[in-house]
């Protein structure tokens, strides 16, 4: 992490503290910096009045950043989610000051999912285990949760989960960690999506069956999209990411996110 291009600018919960790019901060944040939010509930209002109060940038990318993992292959392994979550923990890791190291999904499988594929609180369980450990000290222990065999590389203080539909609040939390998203990837477009904004009005919003970590966002011909990591090698989409048609609830994209604090 840099630390000039970040600056603090709240605390939440029991003193942790947001931060935002020091490039979308404004006069006005002096003064919110001073508020202490207590609950999850005021961490999302706090978020709302940062929407006012930041200038938004028009793009951004956290792979540029150094933030991001590699992109993985999650082969027949049903429990996606156990990868996107570790992956966001990862970055979380990065950009409050460590380096970036790929942490355990096996992890977060044994521990955290029990057998649910979308569990909205696993960033609450990941803290409640100590957090995670790197990919290469936690091999998987098949369902028997192993938290206490291996360090954990990065602590978190649990998650934030955003109130459905609406990608404003996506854009600006997603300046404070990358977010792990629901969508509904059942269309072939999807499954043979290869360049270029996805939007197919097909798609659904209510069968998610499949998750996202969003890791940017940008305009293209005035077509605003999603930067999005899949984990379905580097070989599908443009070297494993797709860019999600945005601000339309593409498959469901705003329905269902969550990130780690
Ligand atoms: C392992 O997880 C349990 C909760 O399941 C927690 O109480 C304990 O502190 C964790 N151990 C470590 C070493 O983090
Ligand atoms: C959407 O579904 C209809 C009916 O199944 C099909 O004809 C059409 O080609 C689909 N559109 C896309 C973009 O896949």
């Amino acid at each position: 992490m840099n630390a000039i291009l970040w600056c603090v600018v709240a605390l939440v919960g029991t003193g942790e503290c947001i931060r935002v790019p020091y490039q979308v901060q404004s006069k006005r944040m002096r003064n919110i910096r001073q508020e202490h939010v207590n609950t999850q509930d005021s961490g999302i209002s706090f978020m709302q009045r940062l929407g006012q109060d930041i200038n938004i940038p028009s793009s951004w990318d956290w792979r540029t950043h150094g933030a991001v993992t590699p992109v993985i292959n999650q082969g027949q392994s049903g429990a996606v989610e156990s990868y996107v979550a570790a992956d966001c923990v990862a970055s979380y890791g990065q950009i409050h000051g460590g380096t970036l190291t790929s942490l355990s999904s096996a992890e977060v499988a044994d521990c955290c999912l029990q057998g649910s594929v979308l569990n909205p609180k696993v960033f609450d369980c990941i803290r409640g285990i100590g957090g995670l450990c790197s990919s290469s000290s936690y091999p998987s222990q098949q369902g028997t949760c192993g938290n206490t065999t291996c360090t954990a590389s990065v602590k978190i203080n649990g998650g934030i989960n955003l109130p459905p539909k609406d990608e404003k609040m996506m854009q600006i939390a997603l300046l404070s960690n990358p977010l792990i998203v629901a969508i509904d990837a059942g269309q072939t477009s999807f499954q043979e999506y290869t360049s270029g904004v996805y939007d197919d009005p097909n798609c659904s919003t209510t069968q998610l069956d499949h998750m996202l970590m969003i890791v940017g966002y940008g305009s293209e011909g005035g077509n605003d999209y999603w930067i999005c990591k899949n984990t379905w090698g580097v070989n599908w989409g443009m070297a494993g990411y797709i860019w999600i048609a945005r601000n339309k609830n593409m498959c469901g994209i705003s329905e269902m996110v969550a990130y780690p604090f």
